[in-house]
Parts: structure tokens; sequence; C-alpha cells
């Protein structure tokens, strides 16, 4: 639904004329499970967004709705419920929650959610709610955030509200993004720069169609394991704080101190962080060739050392290989089921994804989505009132 479907919705289901705030999902290029390592990360935003559509009303209610869900919510302003409820509207509910904690004076809204990033599928479809909650909650009252203080915000909201400690990296590139760029984010500095994605070549997102559960332990428990990586390689050198401050070569000299699965982790965070800095240096050069072998290492590490791969994604990752047009790819996200990235040039990404397709399907028997993006824009307003 194009945002003046969703005005026409809203206004024939509550008399009013909304204003249509949009932000996308985010594909993430290489740089996985760095950000909370305050590491670096390599997104692009894809053409997919999720809409609110905003109506002030005149009593102090926040009622939310979506087109996708039949429930419906209501909550008075002044007792907003302070643990989650389990359900989609948890991302709104909590971005509402942070706004109000943060200072920000919120009028009693209607707000209706159209989503169009596939769900679970590793394209962060909650980043995209959250994002666009803030903008449609945030707007009336004249006092904007900053985009980078409205991402940090989100992220409080899945962190403190929704459960998932999840890093900077979905919220900030869902706010920040630029149509044909991918985003170079310094996740301790919040420092970024654009990075144009050549525009022969198409990120093709093939859906394993196995769905991923951020808020299940495993993500959480890979943040501790880096946690207590940290916390060994600090009694050795005093300035670090993240594995960002740990050298390959301090993490070797000390891998004895590190319990075996640990150092597995501590490796592939640090690695990646390097793999990120070189792709944007073959980006830069236009050496698609290299920068296709570094997102293969991505994949190898993520899959033995980091261990957040499945066998779908592995499947789907080798299924690539030999297509004509195949440049490189990895699997994207969080892990443990979504997609895989690919970048595969332009004129053979309509035969690519039959064939990847073809192949996924004979040998899982589950016929997976793909998706041909190019990097798309952040998040705005779509419609005034
Ligand atoms: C999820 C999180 C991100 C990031 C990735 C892994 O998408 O939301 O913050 O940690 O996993 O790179």
């Amino acid at each position: 639904m194009n945002a003046l479907e969703l005005a026409e919705r809203f206004e024939a289901e509550f008399r009013t004329r909304p204003q249509v705030f949009s932000a996308p999902g985010r594909v993430n290029l290489i740089g996985e499970h760095t950000d909370y390592n305050d590491g670096f990360v390599l997104p692009s935003a894809i053409g997919f967004y999720t809409r609110v559509a905003v109506g002030v009303r005149p009593d102090r209610k926040l009622a939310i709705r979506s087109t996708k869900f039949a429930e419906s919510y209501e909550f008075e302003l002044i007792s907003l419920p302070q643990n989650r409820l389990a359900t989609w509207c948890d991302y709104v509910l909590g971005v509402a929650i942070m706004l109000q904690r943060a200072g920000y004076p919120l009028c009693g809204s209607t707000l209706l959610v159209d989503g169009e990033v596939p769900i679970g599928a590793g394209l962060s479809s909650s980043a995209a709610i959250e994002v666009a909650t803030a903008l449609a909650l945030s707007n009336p009252p004249g006092k904007k955030l900053p985009l980078a203080e409205l991402a940090k915000l989100c992220q409080k909201a899945e962190n403190e509200f929704v459960g998932a400690r999840v890093g900077i990296m979905d919220q900030f590139v869902s706010c920040l993004a630029q149509e044909g760029h991918a985003l170079l984010l310094d996740c301790r500095s919040l420092d970024y720069e654009m990075v144009p994605i050549p525009t022969n070549v198409k990120l093709v997102i093939c859906n394993t169609m196995v769905k991923h559960e951020l808020s299940g332990g495993e993500y959480n428990r890979r943040r501790s394991e880096c946690e207590q990586g940290v916390e060994i390689l600090a009694g050795f050198y005093h300035d670090v704080h993240a594995l960002r401050d740990v050298s390959q070569d301090q993490l070797l000299a000390h891998s004895a101190a590190l319990p075996p699965v640990i150092y597995k982790r501590c490796l592939h965070v640090i690695e990646e962080n390097r793999r990120v800095k070189e792709t944007v240096r073959c980006l830069r050069l236009d050496d698609l060739q290299a920068v296709g072998t570094l997102m293969r290492e991505s994949h190898r590490s993520l899959r033995d050392l980091y261990e957040v791969s499945c066998p779908e994604l592995d499947i789907m990752a080798e299924a690539a290989e030999g297509l004509p047009g195949f440049i490189g790819g990895r699997m994207t996200g969080g892990g443990f089921g979504g997609c895989t990235v690919n970048l595969v040039e332009a004129v053979h990404a309509e035969a690519f994804v039959k064939a990847i397709s073809e192949r996924y399907r004979q040998r899982t028997a589950i016929a997976p989505e793909t998706y041909i993006c190019s990097p798309a824009n952040g998040a705005g307003i779509e419609l005034t009132a």
C-alpha cells in the first residue's frame, strides 16, 4: 500500500486526514555482529518500507492499528503499559514510552501501521516500524529529534522494552540511508560515510523462509560471549573497552586465557571489522571481485566461528556459486535463518533469482522468496495532512 492509499484508508476509518511517515528495512553488505562491539558495519536501506499514518485526536489516548493484523490497541498516554505485551504492538509502544522518558510530550494520536518489509527475514522490519513510529509521534509537538538521536531512541525501545539487546545498525541506516549508497557506520562514534554502490550491480536478497527470532536467546548469548572476551582481555590491556579495541595480535597473544568458544567469537568480530574497512576500500577502487571474496569470507566466519548460520543459509550461500553475474554473497543480519545478500550484475539478476530459487528448492524442498533491490533512501515524511 503506498502512502496515498494508506491515508485514504485512514481517512475512511477515522474521518480525519493523517500525515504519513515511512522507514525502510535494510540489508547488511558486511560487518555482522560487529555493531554491539563498537565496530563497523556497511548496510544499505532496501526499497521495502513500513508506513505509519498518524492523526491527532482530542483525548489523551494512543490508539494503534495495523493493516495486517486484526488486533487494535488503545492506551491512556499517562499510563502506558511499562511491560511488553509480546505482540507487534510492542515496537510502537516501546517507542512511545522512550519518547516520553526522554521528555518528548506526546499528543493523543491514532496510528495505522502498514508494513511491507518481510517479517522475521532479518531485513529489520522491527527497526522500520520503530523509526516510522518515532517520526510519527515526535513530529506534532514541533520539537524535532535529530535522526541519529531518533535512531538511538528506537534502539533503546528494542533493548529495554522489547528485550532484544540489538546494536545501533538497523535503526541508524533506516534513518539515514541514501539511495545508491551503502552506509559505513562507526558504531562507537556514530560517524558515517556514504559509499556508492555501482549502478550496474543489484543487491539480490534470497529468503530461506526459515524464520529468525531476535528476542530468542542466541543473539543475546552471542553478545554476552563478546562481553566475556572483553572482560578477560581488558585484564591484559587497560585501554580495551570493547572488541573494537583489540588487535588480532593481542587476541592471539592471549588465546590461551580465553575459553575456546569465546576465542572464536572474538576472532570473528576482530576479522569482520577488518573486512568491512577492506570492503569499503575495494568498493572505492571498483574492485568488485575482491568485495565478493570478502563477503564469502564473512559467511564462513559467521558459520564456523560465530556459529549463527543454519543449514538453509549455507545451502543458499552455496547455491549462488557459479551462477552468471554472481560477484559474492553471504548470510545477512542476525542469523539462524533469514536471508543471504548477493551482489549480482544487474543484467543477470532476473536469471540469477530463477536459478538460485530452483537450486535451493531442490535441496531443501522449500520455495524461497527473492528480492532484487537497489540501495534506497532512509526514513522521512511522505504525506503532510
Ligand atoms: C540484528 C541486530 C543488529 C546487528 C545484527 C547482526 O540485525 O538488530 O543490531 O547486531 O543483528 O549484525
